[in-house]
């Protein structure tokens, strides 16, 4: 579980640990990481492990060994990490964008690739999530748009290369959800509870999904977007 400190990820570490789950749980800070664990290992009858990287710097392959060590296998692997601010609007400095790609895409990625074998050798789930930013590109959120557009794409390519396989791959579109991720900001349409989002992904784990939105009704503001006229469209401010 990547990104399993906060918001969504943490929900998602609870709901799977509470099912009596053993998970590896992972994200940048140590301190938050480490209290998720025990406060799951206390109160659970999962096993939960801290194991942090940084999406931004890290090394894929040695991550992967310590995991597998760790689980004894792969049965799911869950990719929530992400990273988004207010900041990413028209020229960003370089080390912010980079910063944004690597722990949306890139670092993403890498990740994945590292479990591709344990993907296609076991019956096991690739879960990611990507974003309705994606869905059409605007002036802001721009970096963190394309990158989920690109991690679309690459779970795809995913989907693809184990269609002769019993694994699946399921990217979330998501909407809003109540996380430190849009805290403090004026959201369009209501956000979701983190724990409904979990047991929701959780309730979809190995159906043969492909890319959906969570909430479902997002599917229409999506296509409402992708439908609006571009002489209106660059008149929008969001
Ligand atoms: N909340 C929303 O409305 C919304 C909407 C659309 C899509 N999403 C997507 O949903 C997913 C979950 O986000 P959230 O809302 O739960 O956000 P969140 O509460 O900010 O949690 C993000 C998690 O990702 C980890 N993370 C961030 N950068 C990382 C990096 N470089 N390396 C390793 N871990 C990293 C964070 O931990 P550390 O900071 O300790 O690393 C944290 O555990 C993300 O992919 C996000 O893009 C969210």
């Amino acid at each position: 579980m990547i990104g399993a400190s906060a918001g969504l990820g943490r929900a998602l570490a609870g709901v799977l640990a509470e099912a009596g789950h053993q998970l590896v749980i992972t994200s940048r800070d140590v301190t938050d990481l480490d209290a998720t664990a025990a406060d799951l290992n206390l109160r659970t009858d999962g096993r939960v492990t801290a194991v942090p990287i940084d999406l931004r710097d890290f090394d894929p392959v040695e991550y992967r060994s310590r995991a597998i060590a760790e689980l004894g296998g792969l049965d799911a692997l869950f990719v929530t990490a992400g990273y988004s601010t207010q900041d990413d609007r028209g020229q960003v400095p370089d080390d912010l964008l980079q910063g944004i790609v690597g722990s949306n895409f890139t670092g993403v990625i890498s990740l994945i690739n590292a479990f591709l074998g344990d993907l296609r050798s076991n019956r096991a789930h690739l879960v990611a999530t990507g974003s309705v930013a994606a869905v059409r590109a605007r002036g802001s959120n721009s970096v963190y748009g394309a990158s989920k557009h690109g991690l679309e794409f690459y779970c795809e390519a995913v989907r693809h290369h184990l269609s002769d396989t019993q694994s699946t791959v399921c990217l979330y579109r998501l909407g809003y959800v109540k996380t430190n991720l849009n805290f403090g900001q004026n959201l369009m349409f209501s956000a979701m509870e983190p724990a409904a989002a979990a047991r929701q992904m959780v309730k979809g784990l190995g159906r043969r999904q492909g890319i959906v939105f969570l909430p479902k009704w997002w599917r229409l503001v999506g296509l409402a977007l992708k439908l609006v006229p571009w002489p209106l469209y660059r008149r929008l401010d969001f």
